[in-house]
């Protein structure tokens, strides 16, 4: 596992944004790099960024397909839709190919149909995205894996509809077993608020937090923290930068 840790979130979306810039212009399969976006606010910045001078005009854009990690259940214009925050961020200022999860339409299985026909596969079979972006909630939460949900214990499918009793809703998510199948998984973490349950997360194996599920099989776990929200120790195992 990598850390690293930036002075603000303002300096992580730049530090992030030029890692990916970087590693879109590197990729030089016939495939597109397939990337989940997170919803939340801390993603928006990045995206942002990405969208801008001099990043976004030096991306091989149209080699880059755009998924998503989770989603609520609203129309995309919606403004609550983690698409309708990508959207006017990011994708429609670039040409990538972005497919949006129709969460209100609750068709999860017709989403893992798409995965399954545009992501190369692990040995398990199982669709593997190229990076995906996640978030954490002050809860512990991912994507839309919130703790004592059923979706955290799904094994045999890759997206389901999750009802979060706490928020009085459902959500379309990815689960666990198709997010630890990535070939590279960036958590991007900031704000003071967020720092006790780091702490947990990486100090206290026991505590049940969702996040603390994700584990590549096979592909790189990376934390992008801010100093806000780093605790003031970090595991041991962990290569830490800054
Ligand atoms: C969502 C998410 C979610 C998010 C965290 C952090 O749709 O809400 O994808 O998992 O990443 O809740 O959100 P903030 O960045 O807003 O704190």
């Amino acid at each position: 596992m990598h850390i690293h840790i930036g002075q603000n979130s303002e300096e992580i979306a730049q530090t992030v944004a030029q890692t990916l810039q970087r590693l879109l212009q590197q990729h030089n399969e016939s495939r597109p790099f397939c990337i989940a976006l997170a919803g939340g606010s801390t993603p928006k910045q990045l995206y942002e960024v990405l969208a801008q001078p001099p990043i976004v005009g030096d991306v091989p854009w149209t080699r880059v397909a755009f998924f998503f990690g989770d989603e609520r259940a609203v129309p995309p214009e919606h403004q609550d839709a983690n698409y309708h925050m990508a959207q006017t961020s990011l994708l429609k200022h670039i040409p990538s190919r972005a497919y949006r999860m129709a969460a209100e339409t609750g068709a999860a299985e017709a989403y893992a149909q798409l995965l399954k026909e545009h992501l190369p596969h692990n040995a398990q079979g199982i669709p593997s995205f190229d990076l995906v972006l996640l978030g954490m909630g002050t809860d512990g939460h991912t994507a839309s894996l919130f703790p004592g949900t059923k979706a955290l214990d799904v094994q045999d499918q890759w997206v389901v509809m999750n009802d979060v009793p706490q928020l009085e809703t459902t959500r379309m998510t990815l689960t666990f077993p198709v997010l630890n199948a990535s070939q590279r998984i960036w958590c991007l973490v900031t704000g003071e608020r967020k720092r006790a349950r780091l702490q947990e997360c990486f100090h206290h194996p026991d505590a049940n937090l969702p996040i603390q599920r994700l584990n590549p099989t096979e592909g790189t776990l990376t934390w992008w923290l801010d100093q806000a929200a780093a605790p003031q120790t970090l595991p041991d195992s962990a290569k830490v930068t800054k």
